[in-house]
């Protein structure tokens, strides 16, 4: 796979996709979301990858933000026209079923934040730093800002973020529920591939279903999310990696999966 803005590489069941434009701190123009719809589209459909890390390259930036210098060019009825970056929601969120993680390197501010937002979840170098900065260009978080930031680090935090601009280092980040966790800068990246690497591990079925019951706990009341959790439970134990999970424990080896 051949593309300008990004780096893809397969290592093993993990898919690692490098933001690559250092040059700009990795800001994000429509032909790196387009590049990164096709990659997470193509992630999606393959069978032997079985997590995915996103990182930016560079030793400062996961991402600046949506890219200010193709903003800038553009007017209202162009990006209502093009419904900005919605494609991108639809590609990225609602397509991909199967686990990824933001490794975050260094700034993360406005788009760069969201994107990192939509990950499952968060590895932080100690440098990295988070921020809604839109409101210091007349406009405002558009790609999940004002929404997933807020039910990550709770209304207060992600108001003042909002409305100030300003960044959260990463301890912040890390006690305010952001990130899982803060690994020191030069680390940072093995530790997500390592971490991925452990998610691939697991039976792929049982993946699925978690992520799934997890990110229902953001859509719906909480009875109908207890429900949707034990639909899925007992959906996988018609699994045969469950008769097989079970059985290496009782047996005392390690399971082998099947991915069904
Ligand atoms: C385009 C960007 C950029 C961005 C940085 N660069 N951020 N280009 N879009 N978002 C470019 C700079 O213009 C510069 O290139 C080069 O990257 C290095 O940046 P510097 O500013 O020289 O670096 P530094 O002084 O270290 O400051 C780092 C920084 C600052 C604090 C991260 O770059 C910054 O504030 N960037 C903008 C952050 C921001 O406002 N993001 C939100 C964007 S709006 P040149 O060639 O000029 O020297 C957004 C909306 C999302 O994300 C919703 C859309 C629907």
């Amino acid at each position: 796979m051949n593309y300008e803005n990004i780096l893809v590489e397969q290592r093993d069941a993990v898919t690692l996709v490098t933001l690559n434009r250092p040059q700009s701190l990795n800001a994000l123009n429509s032909e790196v979301l387009r590049e990164l719809g096709e990659v997470f589209a193509a992630y999606e459909a393959d069978k032997s990858q079985r997590c995915l890390v996103i990182t930016g390259s560079g030793d400062k930036a996961f991402a600046a933000g949506a890219d200010i210098k193709e903003m800038v060019e553009k007017e209202t009825v162009d990006f209502y026209l093009e419904d900005f970056f919605s494609g991108w929601q639809r590609n990225v969120v609602h397509g991909t079923r199967k686990p990824w993680i933001a490794a975050v390197n260094g700034f993360a501010l406005g788009g760069g934040c969201e994107l990192a937002l939509m990950a499952d979840f968060i590895i932080a170098s100690d440098k990295a730093r988070f921020g809604q900065p839109e409101i210091n260009l007349g406009v405002a978080p558009g790609m999940g800002g004002s929404q997933r930031l807020t039910r990550a680090v709770g209304k207060a935090k992600s108001m003042e973020m909002c409305l100030t601009g300003r960044m959260m280092d990463a301890a912040e980040a890390e006690s305010a529920g952001l990130v899982a966790r803060v690994v020191p800068h030069d680390e940072m990246l093995n530790d997500a591939l390592k971490t991925a690497a452990a998610i691939a591990s697991k039976p792929p079925m049982a993946a699925l279903a978690t992520k799934e019951m997890v990110d229902a706990a953001f859509e719906t009341t909480l009875e109908l999310g207890l429900k949707h959790e034990r639909r899925l439970f007992q959906i996988l134990t018609a699994s045969e990696d469950k008769v097989e999970g079970m059985k290496a424990f009782v047996e005392k080896r390690e399971g082998q999966w099947k991915g069904r």
